[in-house]
């Protein structure tokens, strides 16, 4: 049984996180062995990372800083988490990956697509995911969510122009990547979503 990659992509607020869980549950009832993880974090040097990243001050790190903090996590989740996984003939689920560090950092950071992705070769050999699933809901619906959860970590707290920018540059990788990419509507209820995200990985079962 050959293990596949899959990550979770989209703005702040599109339930990402609800959706991983539920997808994990509806593809271990097909017998497969799933590992459900996320960034920044996923195996213990990253969660380390991850207190770093997400706590303080919004303007704690520069942009390069934060970037190359992000890809010294992504080296360690991939090196002792993901690759094993897979190794085995796991699926592998993971909350956020590469795109996120290119549409943050890279695009709304303003630290370069080119620069990330060369972290990215470096950090973790260019490793990519079998398929990206990118939840996308209007801009008001994401935002009301996020209002109602409350507590902004120091990345929601960047600001609407960045979070704004954050959302065009992943439409935009998912339009320059359609092979790796799907675009997932996220709106109405948890279970129709849920029933798209597996829709979308029907070719890879
Ligand atoms: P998290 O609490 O996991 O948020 P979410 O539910 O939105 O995924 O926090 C992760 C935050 O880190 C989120 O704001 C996105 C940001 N992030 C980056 O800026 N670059 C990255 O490479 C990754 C993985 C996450």
């Amino acid at each position: 049984m050959k293990g596949r990659f899959i990550t979770l992509e989209g703005g702040e607020g599109v339930g990402k996180s609800t959706q991983l869980g539920r997808l994990a549950e509806a593809l271990r009832a097909r017998g497969l062995e799933i590992v459900e993880t996320r960034e920044p974090g996923g195996s213990p040097g990253a969660e380390a990372i991850r207190g770093l990243l997400l706590e303080g001050e919004t303007e704690r790190w520069t942009p390069e800083a934060e970037a190359l903090l992000f890809a010294a996590a992504r080296a360690d989740h991939v090196a002792r988490t993901i690759r094993p996984a897979l190794a085995r003939g796991a699926w592998v689920l993971c909350d956020r990956f590469l795109d996120s560090s290119i549409a943050y950092q890279g695009e709304a950071g303003g630290v370069g697509v080119e620069a990330i992705r060369r972290l990215h070769e470096i950090g973790s050999h260019g490793f990519l995911p079998d398929r990206t699933l990118l939840l996308e809901l209007p801009s008001g619906v994401a935002a009301e969510r996020l209002d109602s959860r409350g507590g902004a970590d120091r990345m929601e707290a960047k600001g609407d122009a960045y979070h704004d920018c954050v959302v065009a540059a992943f439409a935009a990788l998912a339009e320059a990547e359609p092979g790796r990419y799907r675009r997932i509507d996220a709106s109405g209820g948890a279970e129709d979503v849920t029933k798209r995200l597996l829709e979308a990985l029907v070719d890879l079962l």
